[in-house]
C-alpha cells in the first residue's frame, strides 16, 4: 500500500488521464469522497496503483465501462419517494400544465437530468398518460454513461427498482418477463434518450419540468451552484426544477428560485 502523500500526487496525474480517457472531470466531485471510492475499486481489482489502473483503463473497454459506471453511480427506481411522485401528479404537473395553456403552449417540456435506465423518466410518462390523457408532452431524458443511455432504451428492470409500481399500473405499463419487468413500447413513445454530461455540456432550454435528483451527490459545492443556475436559465418562466429527497438548494434565492416547496423549486 502506498502512503496518502503518494497517493495524492499521483491522484492529480490520474484526474487529468480520466479527463482524457473517459471524458470526466474528478475535479468537479469532492476530492475525500471520490478518492476514498477509487481506492476501493483499485483494490477491489488488484491494481498495484494508479498508474498501472490508467494503463489498462487505456486498453481495456469493459474496464473503462465498469469504472465509469462506478464512479458515477447509477441505482435508480420507478417513483422515487413515491409520495413526491404523488405531489408532482396532484400539484405540480396540474400548475405546470395550467401555466403552460396561459402561455398559450399546448405541450409539456420534460427533462430528467441524469437518467440512469431511465426509470424516473418512465415514471414521468406513466404519469402523464394514465392521469393527463391528451396532454402533449415530451421528455428529454440524458446522462453521461453510453450503457445507461442504451438500457434505458432497453427499458428492462429488476423487481427491487419497481416495488413502487401499484398493481394497476404494472398490468398497463409493464410487461412481466420471468423476474424482469418490461416497459411497453408505447411508454416509450414520448421519452427520448441521449448522452449529455451535465458538467460540462449545452443545455436546451424553455423546459417546464427539470428533474435532477440522486445526480449532485457526489458534485463539489461550485459545481452545483453553476449546474442549478444553468437549470434555472434552462427553465421557462414559472418552470420547476425537481430535486432528489436528501438534497437542497443552498442559494436557491440568489439564483433567482421564487419558491421553495420542498424539492420543487420554482422559477
Ligand atoms: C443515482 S443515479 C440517479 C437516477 C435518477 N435520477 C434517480 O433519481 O433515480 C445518478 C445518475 O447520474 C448520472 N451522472 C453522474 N454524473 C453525471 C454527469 N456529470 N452528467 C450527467 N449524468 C451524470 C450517472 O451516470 C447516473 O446514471
Amino acid at each position: 500500500m502506498q502512503d496518502d502523500d503518494q497517493y495524492d500526487l499521483e491522484f492529480e496525474v490520474f484526474k487529468k488521464d480520466v479527463k482524457n480517457i473517459i471524458g470526466v472531470d474528478l475535479n468537479q466531485y469532492k476530492p475525500s469522497q471520490m478518492k476514498r471510492r477509487i481506492k476501493s475499486f483499485i483494490s477491489k481489482y488488484n491494481f498495484k496503483n494508479l498508474k498501472e489502473f490508467v494503463n489498462v483503463l487505456r486498453q481495456d473497454e469493459s474496464v473503462l465501462f465498469t469504472f465509469k459506471d462506478y464512479i458515477t453511480i447509477n441505482v435508480t427506481e420507478f417513483f422515487r419517494n413515491a409520495e413526491k411522485f404523488e405531489e408532482l401528479r396532484l400539484k405540480i404537473i396540474p400548475g405546470l400544465i395550467s401555466n403552460a395553456k396561459g402561455k398559450g403552449k399546448s405541450d409539456l417540456k420534460i427533462w430528467s437530468a441524469g437518467c440512469s435506465t431511465g426509470a424516473e423518466a418512465y415514471s414521468t410518462a406513466i404519469i402523464m398518460d394514465a392521469y393527463f390523457p391528451g396532454q402533449n408532452y415530451s421528455i428529454l431524458a440524458t446522462d453521461i454513461d453510453v450503457n445507461i443511455v442504451k438500457n434505458a432504451k432497453i427499458g428492462e428492470y429488476k423487481d427491487i427498482e419497481v416495488k413502487n409500481v401499484n398493481t394497476k399500473i404494472m398490468e398497463k405499463y409493464f410487461e412481466v418477463q420471468g423476474s424482469k419487468y418490461k416497459i411497453k413500447e408505447f411508454v416509450k413513445k414520448n421519452v427520448k434518450f441521449t448522452l449529455n454530461n451535465l458538467l460540462e455540456d449545452q443545455f436546451s432550454s424553455g423546459f417546464d419540468l427539470i428533474m435532477c435528483r440522486n445526480v449532485v451527490i457526489y458534485f463539489t459545492e461550485e459545481a452545483k451552484e453553476l449546474l442549478y443556475k444553468k437549470f434555472y436559465n434552462a427553465l421557462t418562466e414559472k418552470g420547476v426544477l425537481f430535486i432528489g429527497g436528501t438534497e437542497s438548494i443552498l442559494n436557491a434565492k440568489q439564483i433567482g428560485f421564487s419558491m421553495n416547496n420542498n424539492l420543487f423549486y420554482y422559477k
